[in-house]
């Protein structure tokens, strides 16, 4: 019989591909969405069916019937876009600790596997990341109620990430509009292999509960015009480099808040953006998540970029149902 799991952000860019990749190794997942639901998803010979409830983490209601009778919970809807500290933590903080709640009242008490973020290991920098670092907190909170782990992903990357979509275009153009500086290194993750850890996580025996970095399998991650070169190698041409100066980046960032604060409309750019973008450390180290599962990605920058571009140009961009 397939185990029950409850999963947040399924109609989101990570979510999405989460969903599918849970369903094929066959769990039964219920999956939280707050507008008119997606078609459900039958189950597949040797893979679970999709089920829907409607629901926001804002309804403490919605949230227990969410997690009833599941193995596990997967959260993986958050607020990554928004103009005021409230915009994030009201979901990022407030919805995680009523979901974990909800997961610590529920009489098969579920596994919880949080998707917060790389943000949260400095969240001086933005309100995003202070919310992302509030929402580890509400579950450390718990205390050993629930029995829980983080994953903190660098950016990731991959088919219907409406974030890194404007840039991937550009850069097909043969231009890489540059933010940040030459010498800053991150490392980079695909939403596929992010989807293959957070499977081999949920089949493991015993949990070790805590925070888990993951990242491509770079050690040292990257600098732009490293990534900016590989682009350029599965292009075939050069990609240019453009640097945008900070004071223009400061100027856009302070027009984009102030007409979302105007408008309403969540902003692309903003301070806290900026604050990100020259921070110079974003390396993970994933070694105590590959101890604690073995699991190792499959998908380097140059075969995840690849796959990535073909989907843009073939105009296959949105995620596999
Ligand atoms: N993308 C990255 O590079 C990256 C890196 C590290 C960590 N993360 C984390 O991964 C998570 C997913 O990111 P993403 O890039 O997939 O974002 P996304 O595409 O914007 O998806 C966000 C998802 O969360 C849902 N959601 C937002 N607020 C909600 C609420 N109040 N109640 C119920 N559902 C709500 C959205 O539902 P609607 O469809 O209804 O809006 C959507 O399904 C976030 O927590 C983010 O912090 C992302």
């Amino acid at each position: 019989m397939p185990q029950q799991l409850a999963l947040t952000g399924a109609t989101g860019f990570i979510g999405s591909t989460l969903c599918r990749r849970l369903a094929e190794r066959g769990w039964e997942v219920r999956a939280l969405c707050r507008r008119r639901p997606p078609p459900e998803r039958p189950p597949l010979p040797q893979s679970g069916a999709v089920r829907w409830l409607q629901g926001d983490l804002e309804d403490a209601g919605a949230l227990a019937r969410l997690v009833e009778g599941t193995a596990a919970v997967v959260h993986a809807a958050g607020a990554v876009r928004g103009a005021r500290a409230a915009d994030f933590f009201r979901t990022n903080a407030a919805g995680t600790a009523r979901l974990a709640d909800a997961a610590r009242r529920a009489r098969s008490a579920p596994r919880f596997l949080l998707l917060s973020s790389l943000a949260a290991r400095e969240p001086q920098l933005s309100f995003y990341a202070a919310s992302k670092r509030a929402g580890e907190e509400a579950l450390a909170a718990q205390g050993g109620s629930l029995c829980w782990i983080g994953l903190r992903p660098p950016a990731v990357y991959g088919p219907g990430d409406r974030e890194t979509l404007p840039l991937l275009r550009w850069m097909q153009r043969g231009i890489a509009p540059s933010a940040m500086s030459d010498k800053a290194r991150f490392s980079l993750l695909h939403v596929e292999d992010l989807a293959d850890a957070a499977c081999r996580l949920l089949e493991l025996a015993a949990w070790a509960p805590g925070l888990y970095e993951i990242h491509d399998g770079r050690p040292g991650g990257y600098t732009w015009p490293e990534v900016c070169r590989t682009v350029a190698g599965i292009l075939g041409r050069p990609v240019r480099r453009l640097p945008i100066p900070r004071g223009l980046l400061w100027a856009a960032a302070g027009i984009n808040l102030a007409l979302a604060l105007a408008t309403g409309r969540p902003p692309m750019l903003t301070p806290g953006k900026v604050r990100e973008l020259g921070h110079g450390d974003w390396v993970c180290d994933d070694a105590p998540l590959r101890s604690l599962t073995g699991w190792a990605p499959r998908l380097s920058l140059e075969e995840g970029m690849r796959r990535t571009l073909s989907r843009i140009r073939d105009g296959r961009w949105r995620p596999e149902p």
